[in-house]
């Protein structure tokens, strides 16, 4: 229908995303309240709907029934329910034990379930359903990620009026990956019906062309594909952070000295390596861990002279790959220490446990190596923060090429995470930079970044979905 007669039906900007950028918790007592939600995509957007005072349509993160909507920082929350077999079903299974490793270059194997596609077509129609509600007539629709994909053209069905982008968080694989998925066709069907289809790196939008080429016939030039009467453009926009509000957080005193109490908490070593991560296989948590036990082992690297830091934040905990590798990462963390780490001096400080971003903010500060490497990632935002971290031109970043980020951020020890000796010899000249050497990197990558910041992605995005209007 139209949008007359609709009720609330008056956003004229409106976010959807599987989560709500709050996550709807229950304490022991079993009292809730709403916590921030985990992830880049939350720290992403939450800035970009609050700033236009948009609606947000998303799960809660817990099973049940949804909480009404509510107003929140400037955003009307619109909570989407999930019962506990969809959140099994749709989130889980479907997008999290198929999707998910698909998209990441199968680094686990996917599987595939018809009651979980049945499932995420299920739940993708709610979703719709909601956006439809609230979006007032002509207004600008933003769906995100790979847990929505057949959002774009269910809405379009309901309501031609919108303009709708959708904007893809993780990689997209090529050709050959991409079609072990039965529901290959369906899903590239729901992408075409948005107008504006964004992704991290042009590649990803290159593989989306091609596919619709080969797999439906379409007729595709550069970066637009001609489909159902319509031109759906495909493109990509790095996506980044607030990095102003970033720095200005790193840079508060009270941040720098706990930085320092960091360090003294640490026993003062002379080099601290940080890793910070969903607790996701993507993340190549091991790969880091291998390298920095293996240096130890060759005595290049000593305890308490150098000490690690892994925050590792608990992410998808039922899913079968994720309980795996949790207790692998556990193993080898355990065994660095017993043979490493001294009383009360461990080798690896291991956190499972999302912390404030104050907290965050002072261990970048107090880190001197930042080791990020994923085997796949679409960005990987925790490289930006990193760097916008770090207006002391301190610290130094070894960054895996696979990783979105590594396309910006140049003046980084890029690392072939598959390359165990590759990856040694990177952190190991992370470690032993020159001061000046380290500044001098530090700097060109802020500089990038100070340009190419998160208004600055969802400006071109959003310019670029207006154009389409
Ligand atoms: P992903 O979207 O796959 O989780 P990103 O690196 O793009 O990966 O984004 C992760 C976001 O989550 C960053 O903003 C980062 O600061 C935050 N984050 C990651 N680990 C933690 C943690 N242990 N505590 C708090 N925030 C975290
Ligand atoms: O960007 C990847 C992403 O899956 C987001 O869609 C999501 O918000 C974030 O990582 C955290 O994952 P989850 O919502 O499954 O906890």
């Amino acid at each position: 229908g139209t949008a007359a007669g609709r009720t609330g039906a008056d956003s004229p900007v409106v976010v959807v995303a599987n989560r709500l950028p709050v996550d709807q918790v229950t304490d022991p007592d079993g009292s809730t309240r709403w916590q921030r939600s985990p992830g880049g995509l939350v720290t992403a957007l939450e800035p970009f709907v609050a700033g236009r005072g948009g609606a947000w349509v998303g799960w809660s993160g817990s099973a049940g029934e949804a909480p009404e909507p509510f107003e929140s920082g400037g955003m009307s929350l619109i909570p989407v329910p999930l019962s506990e077999e969809e959140v099994d079903r749709y989130y889980e299974g479907m997008s999290n034990a198929s999707l998910w490793p698909l998209y990441h270059d199968v680094v686990e194997k996917p599987e595939y379930h018809r009651t979980w596609w049945d499932t995420y077509v299920q739940v993708n129609k709610r979703f719709t359903e909601r956006a439809a509600e609230v979006a007032a007539e002509g207004a600008i629709v933003w769906v995100h990620d790979y847990q929505l994909q057949l959002v774009p053209a269910m809405l379009r069905q309901q309501r031609p009026d919108l303009t709708i982008g959708f904007f893809l968080h993780i990689p997209f694989p090529p050709f050959e990956l991409f079609t072990q998925l039965p529901w290959r066709s369906a899903i590239v069907e729901g992408l075409l019906g948005a107008d504006l289809v964004g992704f991290q790196r042009p590649a990803a939008a290159a593989n989306f062309v091609h596919l619709a080429r080969r797999l439906h016939d379409l007729p595709a030039r550069g970066s637009t594909i001609e489909y159902d009467g319509r031109t759906v453009t495909a493109r990509s926009f790095p996506i980044s952070i607030d990095v102003k509000a970033f720095e200005e957080l790193a840079s508060r005193p009270d941040v720098v000295k706990r930085a320092e109490e960091i360090r003294a908490e640490l026993g003062n070593p002379r080099k601290i390596i940080l890793g910070v991560d969903r607790l996701d296989y993507t993340k190549g948590i091991a790969v880091r861990l291998n390298a920095f036990q293996e240096l130890l082992e060759d005595g290049v690297v000593e305890v308490p002279d150098t000490v690690m830091v892994q925050v590792a934040t608990p992410s998808r905990e039922r899913v079968e790959h994720y309980v795996h590798m949790r207790e692998t990462i556990e193993q080898q963390v355990g065994h660095i220490n017993g043979v490493f780490g001294t009383l009360g001096g461990p080798a690896v400080h291991y956190i499972n446990q999302s912390v404030p971003r104050e907290e965050l903010a002072a261990l970048y500060r107090a880190a001197d190596v930042m080791l990020v490497t994923p085997y796949r990632d679409g960005m990987n935002l925790v490289a930006k923060e990193y760097v916008a971290a770090r207006s002391d031109l301190g610290g130094t970043l070894v960054l895996s090429e696979f990783a979105g980020a590594a396309a910006e951020l140049k003046q980084a020890f890029l690392v072939n995470p598959h390359d165990i000796a590759g990856v040694k010899n990177q952190l190991l000249r992370a470690l032993r930079i020159e001061p000046a050497e380290a500044a001098r990197r530090m700097r060109a990558m802020r500089r990038h970044l100070a340009r190419n910041d998160l208004e600055h992605w969802a400006n071109s995005f959003f310019d670029a979905l207006q154009a389409k209007a």
